[in-house]
Formats: C-alpha cells, structure tokens, sequence
C-alpha cells in the first residue's frame, strides 16, 4: 500500500477571474487530459494505492485557491498540492519561458533554430527543478509512488533520489526524445545534467519505440551507461526505460453518442453547415502543431479540387497557450493572416472556407465538434503522441477519417489513418479529397480497427501498466542488492577462504581480471597482475585456474610460466598446471569456411566490427560499432547462424558484443566440473562476468561451498555479484591477504 504522487509542472485545472467571479477549467494539453482521465476511472480498481496527490505550479495567487480547494478535494478523488511563492518572477520565467518552452520544447520536436541556448535559463531550471525538491522532501515516505511527468522536470528524479534513495520513482516523458544529432546540439554540461536528473528514476517512460532508443543512445554516449536491452545500469542501480504510448479514456469518449446534450449540439452544428463536410482541427497555439502548412494544404486542395468548394468547411480550433513567448505569438499572426488570405480568396457571399475560433473549448463543445466532423486533419511537424487523433477515433460514431501526421507518435499506432506528410501539400490535399469520397464500409473498416486498439490499451491500462513496471524494477532492483558482495558476505568468503584446505579459484580474465578492451589484443596483463596471480597460486592450498574463450597460444604466452591451470577456448583446449596443453576437440576445422564468408558480409554491413578466429571458435566482435547499429545487425547475425548451423556439430553463443561459433559439447561449465571433480575442493571461488561464465556458475549450483560472482549487473545464476571489474582484484586481495601479504593491487 502506498500513496501515488503525481508531479507536474502543470497543474489539472486553471482558475480564470473575472471581476469578483472564479471559474475553474481543466488546463489544455495532453499531459492533464491522459492523467486526469486515470485518476476518475481508476476509483476502486487500485487497491494498492491509499491516496492519490497531484502536485503542480500554482499560476494563480493563493487567494483564488482558497476559493476553490474545498470543492476540489470535496468532488474528485484525488488531493492536489499547489506550489506557490514564486516571489521571483523573473526566475520562472525563465525556467518556463525560457528553459522549457525555448529550449527543450523548440530542440526536442526538431526545431533547433527556434532554440534559445541560454545560461541563465539553464539556471533557472536547475533552481526551480530544486525549489520542487525543496517542497516535496519533507512530505514524502520512503514507501510512496513517485511519478514525475514532462520535460520541465527533467532533474527532480535524481533530486529527491538524492534525499531519499528508497522512493520509487517513474518518470514519463510527453514529447518526443529526439535523435542523438539533435539532443547533442546542447551543451555538454546541459546533456549531463539532465540526462543524470531523468536517470535518478527507476523506471522511465516514453510514448515510442524511437524515443526509446534515441534516449538510451544519448545515455550510452553521455554518460558511458552500461545497457542490457532496456536495462541500464546506472551507478549502483538498475534503471528500466520502455515504451508506455498514452492512451486515451476510450469508454468515456465512446459513450458521448448517449449524451443528448452533446447529440443535440452536434445536430446544431451540422445543421449550420447542411450539405456541407465538415473538417476538424484542434491544437494547441504552438509551431509544432503545423497549422501554417495546414493552412497551406487547405489552399492547395481548393485550388486542386474546386469540385469542392462550398461543399466543405474547415473548423480549426486554436487553443491559446504560452502567448507570452515571441515565438507564439509571431505564428499566431502569421496563421490569422493566413486564414484572411484563404477565406478572402474563395469564400462566396453563402461560405466561408475556414471556420476560425481562438478559444478554450468545454468537453461538451469538443465532443459535439468530433461527432459532426467527416474528417479530422491533424497535422503537426512533430508530436509526442497527439491525444485529439486518438479521442477522434474513440468518439467517431459515423465512421470519421482521420488524417495524422506520421511525424505524430500516434502513428505508430494508428495505421490505418491516412497517414501524410504534414508538409507536402499535394499528400495532404491529396488526403483531404480521399477521406471527403471515401466509401462508408471503408470509413467504417478502418475506425472499427483503430478502436480496437484504443480500446485494448486505454489510459487505465497505459497508467496500471506503467506503475506495474515500475514496482517490477523495484523488486528487481532488491534482489540485486540482496546479493551484492558486501561487508558481510567478504567476511564471511574470507573465513571460509582461511578455513580451507583446498580450494579451486576459477577465474574468468576478460571482463573479470583485466577491463574489456577497444580491441581483445590490447587486453595484455600487466605486471601487477602477474605477480598477483604468481602469489596467489604460490600458496600450497590454493589451484588457480583461468578460464577463458581465448585461444590457448595467447594464454600460453601471457600466463605460460606461472603454476596455474589454463583453460582456453571455453573448454576446448586445458592446461593443467605443470602438464602441457591437451586439445580435447577432433573435428577438423574446415567448418569455418562455410561460416567467415557469412561474418565477412556483415563486418561489411557495420563499421567498426571484426572477426577473431580462434584455433576452435570464430567470432564476430561489435563493442567499437557506432550507437546501436551493432546490437541491430547481432540480432540479424544471430538469426541467419541458426539457421546456417542447423543440424551440424556447432552451436552459437550470444556474447558481451560478440557472437560466437563453436563446436558443441565444449562450454565453461563442463570445463569447472573436470577440475571441481578432479580437485575435490573444500572451498571454491569462480568469478566471471560473461554470458558464457553463466555455464560455470550453473554448474557449481549445487557443490558445497562453492561460491560463484558476477561481474556487472544483469541477470546471473551466480550467488553473488559484484558491480564492477575494478572490484575483483581488491576483493580478491581482500580475501587471500594472508597468504602473501605485500602484493599490491
Ligand atoms: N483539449 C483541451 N481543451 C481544449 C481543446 C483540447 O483540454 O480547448 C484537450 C484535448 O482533448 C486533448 C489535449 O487537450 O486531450 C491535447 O492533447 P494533445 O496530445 O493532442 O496535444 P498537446 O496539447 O498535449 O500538445
Ligand atoms: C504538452 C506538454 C505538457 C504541457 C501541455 C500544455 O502537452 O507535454 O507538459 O503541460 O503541452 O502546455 P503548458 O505550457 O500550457 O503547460
């Protein structure tokens, strides 16, 4: 049981004043539509959640709210936290205005000439993010639900993490992730900032599959983040980042067609515009929404169509919204210019083309204005996910057509919407015509299809499956603590270690003993290593094996010398100490042949990738590829080997950035079983950091006291992990030091 705490920067409801007399409206935008939905359907279905808290900046002075909070908490079901005492009102300009709206807004929907890179705005944002910390800390619980929204608040995950480690946190972002090309544009210390402020969360959202992935390459890039498909592994935690595309409250907008109110203001509606085809839009006053070229597009299809003139209007509702910036307020003229131009050229003393209304609109207005469209036109350059084309195609009970945008998130889930180019004129002219003659079973056909899926996954689900994540990664994230080599776990390796009379010490070296390198060839010990492993293996009790998938000839030449036992080649060839090396595979290896030519076409298909041919493996390395390419291409490789090695002796392995082909029956595990078996330890230690060390740790599930360690985050069979490969050798020196005291690390 917790309590869910909402934050945003805006808050669900402005209060207008006129004179003596308040009203209280619901704020524009899709952020408050998508939450406030959840929050009147969600009553008694979250039986997890004690109570519900939206916190969000007050725009209106603590006197109005007095008027309004009782019949606020009264009526809704949830409890609302304004903050106030923005004394400074140059500071939030300046972070709203400014930062948000002038920065991230232009540069996260492509608009980077309209981006304003300003210090000072960067420094406003960073204080009025902590000005929220400052509010919320003393009211949270280490138990609470957090779930931040937007790119206001880019750094308060990571602010309120940092005086509360144990809180859940999502954070969502509602506007595209843009491309790396793009985010990079920023100053480098602003990248860090923020893109460590959104990490503070556990997990963190995005409406598609591109804004996922742009994100975790930005995070890979900037901040050098190990990932694991949709893993990351940030500082010590696990940090999960998906795809959650907002819904919308289907029942709720389906059912309007019920409402007689709304019926009877849609009848009104058509019947002002008989015998004509009415055409919607509604947006927000902003430069992303495309309204010029829309505009454009109109003029275009008049003039291409002329069949169609007084035969159609088009209804465009503007919505205002952040007038206060130059950047607004410029398009606004430029649009009603626009307009004048359009309706001067074609109207007739009986029509006028485009019916414009600069205003907010109640929810009757908005649903009577869906129900009488033939055809919505939403269009804009770029948009997070775009709620009206869903809400249309949730409401439309005649079969509307929906024209979007394929810049539009929402397209990615609405395919059979005419999908267009918002600015290619003759696409979206072309659409117009299409969707005014388009048959009614075909009209029908695609809505009914779209509204399955609005249907399947509506606001209830998009928030449920979210927070549902967010408690996964929570328990995750405890059961890697639980087994993280700490204090107590050392103490306790390091009593058994002292007690033992023999003990097996199975050591992985890439990745384990020595960092992963640029390119495997450099990865050569050093002398600190050596001397290390000279006296660990010098102590009577101890038989020191490193176990690896390189070639036997390498580790001959680095570990020849020393007293240990070498195990190359994943199994494939040993050496036991003091004996010479027994190659234990007998096919010969003509079967590379058949698999470089298939590795060479795809180190051509990825820069930056190579082969490694070993005496019984051949291998395709990506770690120096570029961004994602080289986890796009493994995942073709991996495809086009299994099928290749159907039905041979050869198995391939999915290794740390490298694919591996290799005879099967050899692996670390039946490796570690020969020399457990033949050694009989009383103690024994196997530390490895790889997919192929996995074998190893399975295999020693079962034997006593044997204790087995991962390198790294990511799932394991091995008890225990550490975070880090700098962590393996203090930790080994932290457990023999009586056994050679002196050797340093
Ligand atoms: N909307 C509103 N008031 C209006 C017109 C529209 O609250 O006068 C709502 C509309 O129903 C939709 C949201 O505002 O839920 C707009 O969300 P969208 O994702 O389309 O665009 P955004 O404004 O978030 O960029
Ligand atoms: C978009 C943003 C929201 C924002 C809304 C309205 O939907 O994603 O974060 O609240 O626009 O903009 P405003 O600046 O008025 O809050």
């Amino acid at each position: 049981m917790s309590r869910l705490i909402i934050i945003s920067n805006r808050l669900p409801f402005s209060i207008d004043r006129e004179g003596d007399k308040i009203s209280v409206r619901q704020s524009s935008g899709g952020l408050v539509s998508a939450i406030k939905s959840y929050f009147e359907n969600a009553n008694d279905r979250d039986k997890t959640i004690t109570e519900k808290l939206w916190v969000g900046v007050a725009d209106f002075p603590r006197q109005d709210w007095q008027a309004v909070e009782q019949e606020q908490n009264e009526h809704e079901d949830f409890k609302v936290l304004p903050l106030f005492a923005f004394s400074d009102k140059q500071l939030y300009e300046d972070y709203y205005n400014g930062f948000s709206n002038s920065v991230l807004w232009p540069l996260f929907h492509y608009f980077s000439s309209l981006a304003e890179f300003k210090a000072n705005y960067f420094d406003a944002y960073i204080k009025v993010n902590l000005f929220f910390a400052d509010q919320l800390t003393p009211l949270l619980h280490p138990d609470d639900t957090i779930w931040i929204h937007d790119y206001q608040l880019m750094l308060l995950p990571q602010l309120l993490r940092g005086e509360n480690p144990e809180l859940s946190i999502g954070f969502f972002l509602h506007i595209p992730f843009p491309s790396y090309e793009i985010f990079r544009l920023l100053p480098t210390e602003w990248k860090k900032t923020l893109l460590q402020g959104i990490m503070g969360a556990d997990l963190i959202g995005f409406h598609t599959h591109d804004y996922v992935q742009h994100f975790i390459q930005s995070v890979k890039i900037v901040l050098g983040v190990d990932t694991y498909f949709q893993n990351l592994q940030y500082q010590d935690r696990l940090v999960k980042v998906d795809l959650f595309p907002i819904g919308v409250d289907f029942k709720k907008f389906n059912s309007t067609r019920n409402d007689p109110t709304i019926m009877r203001m849609r009848d009104d509606l058509k019947k002002n515009f008989e015998h004509k085809k009415i055409v919607f839009s509604v947006d927000r006053l902003d430069y992303t929404k495309g309204l010029m070229s829309r505009l454009m597009a109109i003029e275009y299809f008049l003039n291409t169509y002329p069949q169609w003139r007084e035969r159609v209007v088009f209804i465009l509702n503007v919505v205002p919204s952040r007038d206060t910036i130059k950047a607004y307020d410029d398009r606004k003229k430029e649009i009603e210019e626009k307009i004048g131009t359009v309706n001067g050229k074609f109207s007739t003393i009986s029509w006028q083309p485009i019916i414009y209304r600069y205003n907010h609109l109640n929810f009757t207005e908005l649903m009577a204005l869906y129900h009488a469209a033939d055809a919505a036109l939403v269009t804009p350059l770029r948009d997070g996910m775009n709620l009206v084309a869903k809400e249309y195609v949730a409401t439309s009970s005649e079969g509307g057509v929906l024209i979007l945008s394929e810049l539009a998130g929402a397209a990615s889930e609405l395919n059979e919407a005419l999908l267009v180019n918002p600015i290619d004129m003759v696409d979206v002219g072309g659409a117009i015509n299409r969707a005014l003659i388009m048959p009614e079973a075909e009209k029908r056909n695609r809505i009914t299809i779209m509204q399955k899926r609005l249907q399947d996954y509506d606001v209830v689900r998009w928030v449920g499956d979210f927070l549902e994540q967010l408690s996964i990664v929570k328990r995750e994230q405890q059961k890697f603590e639980v087994r993280v080599v700490d204090e107590r776990i050392v103490g306790m390796l390091k009593d058994q270690y002292e007690e033992s009379h023999k003990r097996c010490l199975l050591l992985d070296y890439d990745g384990t003993l020595a960092p992963i390198t640029r390119i495997p060839s450099q990865a050569i010990p050093n002398k600190q290593l050596i001397d290390f492993l000279r006296n660990l293996a010098a102590e009577d009790r101890n038989y020191v094996t490193i176990i690896s998938g390189r070639e036997g000839d390498v580790l001959e030449k680095w570990f020849g010398d020393l007293p240990l036992t070498l195990v190359a080649e994943h199994g494939a060839s040993i050496k036991k100490k003091g004996e010479a090396w027994r190659h234990e595979v007998s096919v010969a290896d003509k079967w590379k042949d058949q698999i470089r030519p298939l590795l060479k076409f795809f180190v051509n298909r990825c820069a930056g990738s190579f082969i490694e041919e070993k005496r019984n493996t051949i291998a395709w390395h990506y770690r120096n590829t570029q961004g994602g390419l080289g986890f796009t291409r493994s995942r073709e490789l991996l495809n086009n080997l299994t099928q290749l090695i159907q039905n041979s002796p050869l198995q391939v392995v999915d290794g740390n950035k490298v694919i591996e082909v290799r005879i099967s029956g050899f692996d670390k595990g039946v490796a570690v079983l020969k020399i457990v078996n033949e050694i009989s330890p009383d103690f024994t230690l196997c530390i490895g950091d790889d997919i192929t060390d996995e074998d190893m740790f399975k295999a020693l599930e079962q034997r006593t006291r044997a204790y087995t360690i991962k390198v790294g985050y990511g799932s394991t069979a091995a008890k225990y992990t550490i975070i880090s490969q700098a962590q393996v050798l203090p930790l080994l020196d932290h457990l023999t030091e009586n056994a050679y005291a002196g050797s340093q690390i």
